[in-house]
């Protein structure tokens, strides 16, 4: 397929900073998934621009077709030409700008958490349903690592059997440093009362949100580890760091057919891990477990008969991930590779529908949707007020 048939989805980047220019990275390289019996028929063309920051905007300016640059979002969501926007800015605006773009009727990939707390949520999702047209779903990469969809294929077969116990969880360590400088992410200003929970919570929840494993109650203990931090690198002032930086869930999920505890835990200081998201599942005819710590590898136990060998198999997963890459399977992918395959999958089903998506597989794996983000505020809402309590807190179900 040329170039010029891929049909282009002109976006604008609303936020240009880590996540914003990841997609720029990820966009420049769409000739990476020209491969394969059904390539993209779909491409994004990043054409608008907007942040506050002037450096920013000049390394769009530098990497992207940029036709609209500005610093008022709302000349992206009136510029006609552009079919969608991308929204990657720091938590306390997620409400303000993502109903405004809704309300613009431009298609959206908004970063998680989808609104700073619960309540900024659910006014998020009034807009969405208020306009039931509006293409519109919530970032989260993670799940498109091949391994991780292994897994997902295990547990739309039914691979697990009894379902023992789920633990899942997105650690980081470098807040384990007293000394790094605060940013946005450690202000309650501006994250929230959620602290860690909103900024990570929705990486491990998304598999178990997909598979409907949505918690009857969780019980939390949320940790403040370092309470200052200073001003700028190389400062000597210290300000307040207020947000949780560790937290641990334990949930009960019952389903029609399941009935098992989950752990789910975010930790900002987690030492020795750096974006380590996992999810492990111990059932009684399967178990399985998969690490970006290690992210070739998948562990996986069959336990076909009563009094088999209980051995774990493990096994590096191949380069193939559910759009075709040009990159050999012999090689290893990555975080950036699986930003991609979201974009891809974003774009898919905004091109061709849910059930006409271009992916390997028989079930396609779409992106992470807003009614499961307001799922995961349920859950991060109930574990906030859990942990102040020290009670269940039952989400009802
Ligand atoms: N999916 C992931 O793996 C992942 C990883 C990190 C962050 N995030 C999410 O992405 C979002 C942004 O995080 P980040 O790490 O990219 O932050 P960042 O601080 O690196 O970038 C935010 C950008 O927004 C800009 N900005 C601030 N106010 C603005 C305004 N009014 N109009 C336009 N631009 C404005 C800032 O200048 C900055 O460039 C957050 O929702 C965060 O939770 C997701």
């Amino acid at each position: 397929m040329s170039a010029s048939a891929r049909k282009p989805i002109r976006f604008g980047v609303i936020g240009g900073g880590l996540m914003g220019r990841e997609f720029a990275a990820a966009a420049a390289r769409w000739c990476q998934l020209d491969a394969g019996p059904h390539p993209p028929d779909f491409e994004p063309v990043i054409a608008g621009i907007c942040d506050l920051s002037p450096a920013v905007r000049d390394w769009f300016n530098r990497n992207c077709p940029i036709e609209h640059d500005t610093d008022d979002y709302t000349a992206l969501l009136s510029a006609d030409d552009l079919d969608a926007v991308y929204v990657a800015v720091p938590h306390d605006l997620h409400e303000r700008i993502y109903t405004d773009v809704v309300r613009s009727g431009k298609a959206m990939l908004g970063e998680k958490p989808f609104g700073i707390d619960h309540a900024a949520n659910a006014r998020i999702t009034e807009a969405i349903e208020a306009h039931p047209k509006a293409f519109v779903r919530c970032s989260s990469e993670i799940p498109f690592f091949p391994g991780a969809q292994r897994i997902v294929e295990m547990v739309q077969r039914g691979a697990f059997g009894t379902i023992l116990d789920v633990e899942a969880g997105f650690w980081h360590n470098s807040d384990l440093n007293p000394d790094k400088p605060i940013n946005w992410k450690r202000q309650v200003a501006h994250c929230g009362e959620y602290g860690v929970l909103g900024d990570l919570g929705l990486h491990p929840l998304h598999l178990p949100l997909r598979f409907g494993w949505v918690p009857r109650d969780v019980r939390c203990v949320l940790n403040n580890v370092v309470t200052s931090r200073p001003r700028a690198a190389g400062d000597s002032v210290r300000v307040p760091c207020e947000t949780w930086d560790n937290a641990t869930m334990l949930t009960h999920v019952r389903t029609d057919d399941q009935d098992f505890p989950m752990t789910v835990s975010v930790k900002r200081i987690a030492p020795g891990h750096q974006n380590t998201w996992f999810v492990k599942i111990a059932g009684t005819r399967q178990s399985a477990h998969f690490s970006t710590e290690n992210p070739k590898t998948l562990r996986t136990m069959p336990y076909a008969s009563p009094g088999a060998t209980q051995a774990w198999n493990v096994a590096d997963v191949p380069f193939a991930p559910r759009y075709a890459s040009v990159t050999g399977g012999i090689f290893e992918f990555g975080f950036a590779d699986a930003i991609q395959q979201m974009w891809a999958a974003f774009c898919d089903e905004m091109t061709n529908g849910r059930d006409g998506m271009r992916q390997t597989g028989e079930t396609p794996f779409h992106c992470a949707t807003p009614d499961e983000a307001r799922r995961h505020h349920d859950i991060l809402d109930a574990a906030l007020r859990s942990h102040g309590t020290g009670q269940v807190v039952s989400l009802g179900g």
